[in-house]
C-alpha cells in the first residue's frame, strides 16, 4: 500500500513538472524574442542635454507609412505637422483616420519607409530607443491594468519610485481617494487587467503612472466609450493640474479638451485637412465643424 501510494504520488509529479517545462519554453521564447526595431550600431548615447533643449518639441515632415500587414493602403499619407515645446495640441479625426498610428510612429512601434519625425530637432532613428521612450509618457485608450497591487500599478510608471512618491502622483492624478476607500487601500488587488475598476479609475491610474515618469512629453488617447459625467470631471481635473506648461498631443474626444487645446490639427485618412483653434475651425464649416456638431456639441 505504501508502495502503491508513493507511485501514485510520483505520477502526479511528473505531470507536474511536464506542465511546468511546456509553461517554461514559452516563457524563455518570450524572453528571447528579439524586437524588429533596433538601435543604430553608432548611436549608443542619447543626444546630448543641450541637444535635446532645441528646436519644435515633436516634427512631422511628410511622413508616409503603410502597416506591413497591409502594404497597398497608406494609413499615413504625407503628414506634415510640428507641436512646439509647452504647447497643447489636439489631434481630431473620423475613425480610422490615423491618430493612433502618429502615437505608434512616435513611440516607434513601427518604422516608417518615407518622410522624417523628429523629437526636439533630432531624427527618431538617432534616437537609443530606451531614451527616446523616456521622452514620453502614454496614457491609452484602453489603459492595462496588471494583476498586482494599485502601489505597483502606479509604479508602473518608474519603477523606483518610493512609496510617498506614488502616493504623491495618485493625488495629483485623482485617484487618491478612491484608492484609499479600496478595502486594502493601495495594497490592494485590481484583478486581472483591472476587472475591480471603473474605466475612469483606470484611466487616472494610468495618468498617476505618467505623472511618475514625468515625461517632457504627454501623448494621451482620450477613451472613446464615454465615461460617466462625474469620472470625466475628475480625469479632467487630473488632465488640468499636468498639462498647463507641458508638452502635449491628445487625440480628442471630448470638447473640453478641444476648447482647451493651443492647436487643433484635423486628420483625415492619414492626411492633415485642416488645423486652428476650435473657434477658427468651427468657422471654417469643414470637416471640423461636422465632427465637432457629431461628437461634442
Ligand atoms: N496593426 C494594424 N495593422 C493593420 N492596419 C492597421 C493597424 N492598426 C490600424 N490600422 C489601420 O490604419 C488606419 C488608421 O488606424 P488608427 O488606429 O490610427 O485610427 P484612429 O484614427 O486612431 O481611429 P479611432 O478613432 O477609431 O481610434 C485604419 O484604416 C486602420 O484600419
Ligand atoms: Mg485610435
Amino acid at each position: 500500500m505504501l508502495v502503491a501510494g508513493s507511485i501514485g504520488a510520483l505520477s502526479e509529479v511528473w505531470g507536474d513538472l511536464q506542465r511546468a517545462a511546456g509553461a517554461t519554453e514559452r516563457l524563455v521564447e518570450l524572453m528571447q524574442a528579439q524586437p524588429q526595431i533596433k538601435d543604430l550600431p553608432q548611436r549608443a548615447s542619447a543626444p546630448s542635454v543641450a541637444d535635446s533643449q532645441r528646436g519644435d518639441a515633436i516634427r512631422f515632415d511628410q511622413v508616409c507609412f503603410s502597416y506591413p500587414s497591409r502594404p497597398g493602403t497608406l494609413a499615413l499619407d504625407h503628414l506634415t505637422f510640428s507641436v512646439s515645446r509647452g504647447a497643447r495640441v489636439a489631434l481630431v479625426g473620423p475613425s480610422g483616420a490615423g491618430k493612433t498610428t502618429v502615437f505608434a510612429l512616435l513611440l516607434r512601434f513601427y518604422d516608417f519607409a518615407h518622410g522624417d519625425i523628429a523629437l526636439f530637432s533630432t531624427a527618431l532613428r538617432d534616437w537609443p530607443i530606451t531614451s527616446l521612450r523616456e521622452q514620453m509618457a502614454i496614457v491609452p485608450q484602453e489603459p492595462v491594468i496588471f494583476a498586482a497591487s494599485a502601489m505597483e500599478n502606479i509604479r508602473y510608471g518608474r519603477l523606483k519610485a518610493s512609496d510617498a512618491e506614488v502616493i504623491a502622483a495618485a493625488k495629483s492624478a485623482h485617484a487618491h481617494d478612491f484608492i484609499s476607500a479600496l478595502p486594502d487601500g493601495y495594497a490592494s488587488f485590481l484583478g486581472e487587467r483591472g476587472v475591480r475598476l471603473s474605466g475612469g479609475q483606470r484611466q487616472r491610474i494610468s495618468i498617476a503612472r505618467a505623472i511618475l515618469k514625468n515625461p517632457p512629453i504627454l501623448l494621451l488617447d482620450e477613451a472613446t466609450s464615454s465615461l460617466d459625467a462625474e469620472s470625466e470631471q475628475e480625469v479632467q481635473r487630473a488632465l488640468d493640474e499636468i498639462l498647463p506648461g507641458r508638452t502635449s498631443l491628445t487625440i480628442a474626444h471630448r470638447l473640453s479638451t478641444v476648447q482647451r487645446a493651443d492647436q487643433i490639427l484635423v486628420l483625415d485618412q492619414g492626411r492633415l485637412v485642416e488645423q486652428g483653434s476650435h473657434e477658427s475651425l468651427l468657422a471654417q464649416n469643414g470637416l471640423y465643424a461636422r465632427l465637432a456638431k457629431l461628437q461634442f456639441l
